[in-house]
């Protein structure tokens, strides 16, 4: 089976991280978001896999993922000209695809489950598709499945009153059917050819579509406070290594991952879940706190951090406390000695809570 990830799309409820490359690049524990998805297609025996790309930045999704080598697999590359509807990018893939069955990964989200059998099982049925669903607590924000002999009936868009609470997740498995389908789809109001309507007119054409759970983690992470959350589940489920130098009279307790190059010095706390990149100078008293993620060649001199995620080549040089934060790469906070004004330097979108 061929896998294809979906890295296109607007990406607008994260900027202004999304001014300068796609989301599915922004990293997750210091790994960019779609390399999970990589991950898991890779894992159940994908080894075909095309990226839909477009917008800002695609160039840099080639760059890092390159033609799948380093993976061990092939990878390859379809371009979207503007985001118009998932299925409309699902669409795009009908040549790559050749007849065969695929599955289409969502590239911001993020599965903790093996989906060897899930894929194994479709490969097996005659179905034209198969959803992985996931129990949530907020039903009326997601596509809702309903279901009667084990099989999908119906699926609602952020239902007013959910029947259940299984959302459809960002995965599916799908045959070359799903082309003719697309094509019969008519723009939504937001004009976009849907995933939910290519779906409901499987439905309404009786066929059969069938289902499995994901009884672990699920994450879309299409908002900042979706990101913090998937960053401290992955931190939670990593295992624990030590590549750097830890000077001694550093306090270190909980899981903490530390790379190569890096110094943590003398006075530092650390309180993991962290994990810290590599060449990166910790120092002052610092006390990196739970659920942080902090990339390659950053500084901190003096900070507190906490639930956060602070990119590459960041410096952060003074007595600050930093919680629930997403700070892009090459960003500085500095502490202003001479006068009692903050100065800001911000970009389109930026946010601040004073
Ligand atoms: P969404 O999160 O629904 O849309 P978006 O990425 O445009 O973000 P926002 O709503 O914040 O503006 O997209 C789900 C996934 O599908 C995501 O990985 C991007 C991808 N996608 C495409 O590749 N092409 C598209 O045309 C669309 C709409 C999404």
């Amino acid at each position: 089976m061929k896998g294809v990830i979906l890295h296109g799309g607007h990406g607008t409820r994260l900027r202004p991280l999304t001014h300068t490359g796609p989301k599915q690049l922004l990293p997750i524990a210091n790994k960019p978001m779609s390399n999970y998805c990589v991950d898991t297609l890779i894992q159940a025996g994908i080894n075909e896999i095309a990226f839909i790309i477009g917008g800002i930045g695609a160039e840099k999704v080639k760059e890092f993922y390159g033609n799948g080598e380093k993976f061990g697999v092939k990878f390859s590359y379809i371009e979207q000209d503007y985001p118009k509807g998932i299925a409309h990018a699902i669409s795009l893939c009908e040549d790559f695809i050749n007849n065969e069955k695929f599955v289409v990964f969502l590239g911001d989200n993020i599965i903790n489950k093996n989906i060897s059998e899930y894929i194994l099982n479709f490969q097996k049925s005659n179905v034209e598709a198969s959803l992985l669903l996931c129990e949530v607590n907020n039903p009326s924000q997601f596509g809702i499945a309903e279901i009667k002999n084990n099989k999908i009936v119906n699926i609602t868009e952020k239902p007013k009153n959910p029947i259940t609470n299984f959302a459809v997740t960002g995965i599916y498995c799908l045959t070359s059917h799903i082309f003719e389908i697309i094509k019969k789809l008519k723009p939504s109001w937001r004009n976009e050819l849907e995933i939910a309507d290519a779906l409901q007119m499987l439905i309404e054409e009786e066929e059969e579509l069938t289902f499995e759970m994901i009884t672990d983690f699920w994450k879309d992470t299409g908002t900042p406070k979706d990101i913090i959350q998937a960053n401290k589940k992955i931190l939670e489920n990593m295992k624990e290594f030590q590549k750097g130098v830890i000077e001694d009279g550093v306090i270190i307790s909980g899981k903490v991952m530390i790379e190569k190059g890096t110094i943590i010095k003398k006075g530092v706390k650390i309180t993991g879940p962290v994990i810290i990149g590599k060449n990166c100078i910790i120092e002052n008293n610092s006390h990196i706190k739970e659920n942080t993620s902090i990339g390659n060649n950053c500084q901190i001199r003096g900070s507190t951090i906490t639930d956060s995620i602070i990119m590459s080549d960041c410096i952060f040089e003074g007595k600050f406390d930093i919680k629930n934060s997403i700070i892009g790469s090459n960003s500085k906070i500095l502490q202003n000695s001479n006068n009692t004004n903050n100065e800001f330097l911000l970009g389109e979108g930026s946010q601040i809570s004073i």
